[in-house]
């Protein structure tokens, strides 16, 4: 269908387009809602929404009382919105064995220096995803998925739509309350929904979780209101004032206020209470109408919670004990070498489909030649030393979202004449020598970003969602591009210079290509321009230097704030270098990761890279974290000699949440010194360099008990 570009339409045509629009889009939700018989493709339902909201945005006074965008409110067009979490919202560690969890007991009392029992709650895990709602003077103002755990999807309309989510909570409640739990559907629920998809010719979907996942996630909320969701609440984020002092009476408390809580969530003292209610709730997994993949434990206390604190990404207070994974057998049909973005070359084994818990599976990994060989990192027999082998009988398994993994190998039905596999030595992509480092279990190419596989697998990282996300460059056409004899893509700063190269070639301009229109090229050179400005966290992470993820780019950024001082120091950061001291004192930065960005920046080829993308971009500096209201914020502590109210771990832990640098030696930066009894040679240093000393009650006096 040809229509007439909005920009063009006289006042009466967008009159009768807006009425044409109103009828269609009624009619395609009546297909789809009341009949179950979808009409129209997704696609094209929302490119029907845009263009109503693109005539009613050219003609406010056009828009008709029944018009299709009062629906669903302003997400329709741009997707959703966003919507940073002032707490953030964090993942959790996970224990298999008893042993493990005997462990984070034993870590929690070291580091509080207890040795009494500790009491913990322990409840299901929901295998769903998780949500947070914000109500302000009792009333639901916002829904957010976690997005990335700093910034979500707001996701506000389909939240409403879903009945175990009150609009308004019963009872008192905080002035400000971010109640969070887990969004799912039941078996019975996600059983009916799959045959419906299948009778309309839709997606099915593979488990619950996906269905909840791609049934919350709509653009169109009365998408969202047609699937059954329900949600159980279990943590929460800001608060005005706290719920209560336990975890158990603010679990308590959110029924109260008219959550679904879950109702098999008990109080354990102590270990081996843990693992008795986890085997109870196992034991009940099969009878329940919902998926779980463990049983989540928390320090009941939540002084000891705050006082536990976080890691980078998860509590110390928490650890999901999950359950064994599922399992199913199947032939090995072969196996491919796939080259990673950091040159690793991991085996991933082609199946004969099977499904496990579930899932059809087609592909696992096979970690690395040792595993495939049955060794394991140190030479030791692995799997009593059975080599895999192509047309073996394999053992393939799945731990919740995880990529499924080979695990076992039936040497009974192996197949006469089967030659052990042989690892490749040369890179299958590019044909440099793959080598394996000394104590590295990876063989990696050598090639660096000669090799087309590492060079075109960075690209896709540095596109992808948490580094540059530029809309309308996936990784499908950064493939494209890369190959692109015309407008090639081959490095990250090409892509910056994409536009200009294009309007410079008279030929073959982007927009006459296949897939492409004047519209389509004009939006990506738009929406690459829009990244030209990115801040520090995002372009350190973009880079994809081995070690240093998410969190690490942040830590770094937040470091160093601007581009120039981490350009700089990265530069001149070797070993021995104040450089390289101030950058192995960053909390979370090890010498491993330390070495990998130096080598990055310090290779001719990789740093040629690095210089011509930064000279394309506006680099934004970053915000320095706990700069506010801590006396401590930005200074240097050394704590030495024992103290007596708290454990070191407790005080370097606390001291760094407040924005403090814990150095584990004194020198000219050190700001202060923390000194117990039996302080030594540190307090004497101090003295000699004129460092301010405190004592530990000092210490509690400053940073406010
Ligand atoms: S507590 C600060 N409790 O598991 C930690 N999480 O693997 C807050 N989940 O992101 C999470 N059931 O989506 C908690 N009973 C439960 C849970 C639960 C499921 C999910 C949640 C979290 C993920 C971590």
């Amino acid at each position: 269908m040809t229509e007439k570009a909005v920009e063009t339409l006289t006042e009466a045509e967008a009159r009768a387009e807006l009425a044409r629009l109103a009828e269609a889009l009624a009619a395609a939700n009546t297909a789809y809602h009341t009949l179950d018989a979808p009409e129209i493709s997704d696609a094209e339902y929302d490119a029907l929404k845009r263009r109503n909201l693109a005539i009613e945005a050219r003609f406010p006074g056009l828009k008709r009382a029944d018009s299709p965008s009062d629906l669903v409110g302003a997400t329709v067009a741009e997707g959703f919105g966003k919507v940073p979490h002032r707490v953030r919202m964090l993942s959790l560690e996970n224990a298999f064995a008893a042993e493990e969890v005997a462990e984070f007991d034993d870590r929690i009392r070291r580091f509080l220096g207890l040795t009494g029992e500790v009491s913990y709650t322990a409840e299901p895990k929901i295998d769903g995803l998780s949500l947070s709602l914000r109500y302000q003077d009792g009333m639901l103002v916002q829904a957010a998925t976690r997005g990335d755990g700093e910034v979500g999807e707001d996701v506000t309309q389909n939240a409403r739509t879903i009945a175990d989510i009150p609009q308004r909570v019963t009872g008192d409640a905080p002035q400000v309350l971010e109640v969070r739990g887990e969004v799912y559907m039941s078996h019975a629920d996600f059983a009916a929904l799959n045959d419906r998809q299948a009778a309309a010719g839709d997606k099915t979907f593979a488990n619950p979780r996906n269905a909840a996942a791609g049934s919350l996630r709509q653009l169109d909320a009365r998408i969202t209101a047609s699937r059954p969701l329900r949600f159980f609440a279990y943590a929460w984020g800001e608060l005005s004032a706290p719920l209560a002092t336990t975890q158990s009476a603010a679990i308590a408390r959110l029924a109260a206020l008219g959550f679904q809580t879950n109702p098999l969530t008990t109080l354990c003292d102590g270990p081996e209470a843990l693992l008795d209610q986890y085997r109870r709730i196992e034991a009940l997994r099969a009878t329940l109408e919902y998926d779980i993949d463990g049983v989540v434990y928390k320090v009941n206390d939540l002084g000891l919670q705050a006082r536990l604190g976080f890691r980078s990404s998860t509590p110390r207070w928490a650890i999901a004990h999950k359950f064994p994974a599922e399992l199913a057998w199947t032939e090995l049909l072969g196996i491919d070498i796939q080259v990673g973005r950091t040159g690793a070359l991991s085996p991933v084994a082609r199946l004969k489909p099977v499904t496990v818990g579930g899932v059809v599976v087609s592909n696992a990994t096979l970690h690395n030649e040792d595993y495939i060989a049955g060794r394991d990192s140190r030479g030791e027999a692995i799997r009593g030393g059975k080599d895999i082998r192509v047309g073996d009988w394999v053992q393939v398994y799945r731990a919740g979202d995880v990529i499924p993994k080979v695990a076992d190998v039936d040497l009974s039905r192996r197949k006469d004449g089967s030659q052990p596999y042989v690892f490749p030595e040369i890179c299958p992509e590019c044909g440099s020598p793959a080598h394996r480092e000394e104590g590295d279990s990876v063989r990696r190419c050598t090639g660096g970003l000669i090799c087309p596989a590492q060079a075109v697998e960075r690209l896709k990282h540095f596109v992808s969602r948490g580094a540059f996300d530029i809309e309308g460059l996936g990784a499908k056409q950064v493939e494209m591009f890369f190959k692109d004899p015309i407008l090639p893509v081959k490095t990250p700063a090409d892509i910056f210079t994409l536009a200009e190269r294009d309007a410079n070639n008279p030929l073959q301009k982007l927009k006459n290509r296949e897939g492409f229109g004047e519209v389509s090229a004009a939006k990506l050179f738009a929406a690459i321009e829009v990244r030209r400005t990115i801040p520090l966290d995002r372009l350190i992470f973009a880079f994809g230097i081995r070690h240093v993820g998410e969190v690490a780019a942040g830590l770094l950024a937040r470091h160093y704030t601007n581009w120039e001082a981490f350009e700089t120091a990265i530069t001149r950061a070797t070993p021995g270098t104040p450089d390289w001291a101030e950058l192995t004192s960053i909390n979370g930065v090890g010498e491993v990761m330390a070495q990998s960005l130096v080598d990055a920046f310090q290779n001719p080829a990789e740093r040629a890279a690095i210089d011509a993308l930064a000279a394309q971009l506006t680099i934004q500096p970053v915000q320095a974290r706990g700069v506010v209201d801590s006396p401590v914020a930005g200074k240097t502590v050394v704590f030495t000699g024992s103290l007596e109210k708290m454990t070191r771990a407790e005080a370097k832990a606390r001291a760094e949440a407040l924005g403090a640098k814990v150095a584990g030696s004194v020198s000219a930066k050190t700001d202060l010194v923390v000194a117990g009894p039996g302080a030594g040679s540190k307090a004497k240093d101090a003295e000699r360099l004129g460092i301010e000393i405190i004592d530990e009650d000092a210490w509690l006096r400053l940073i406010g008990g």
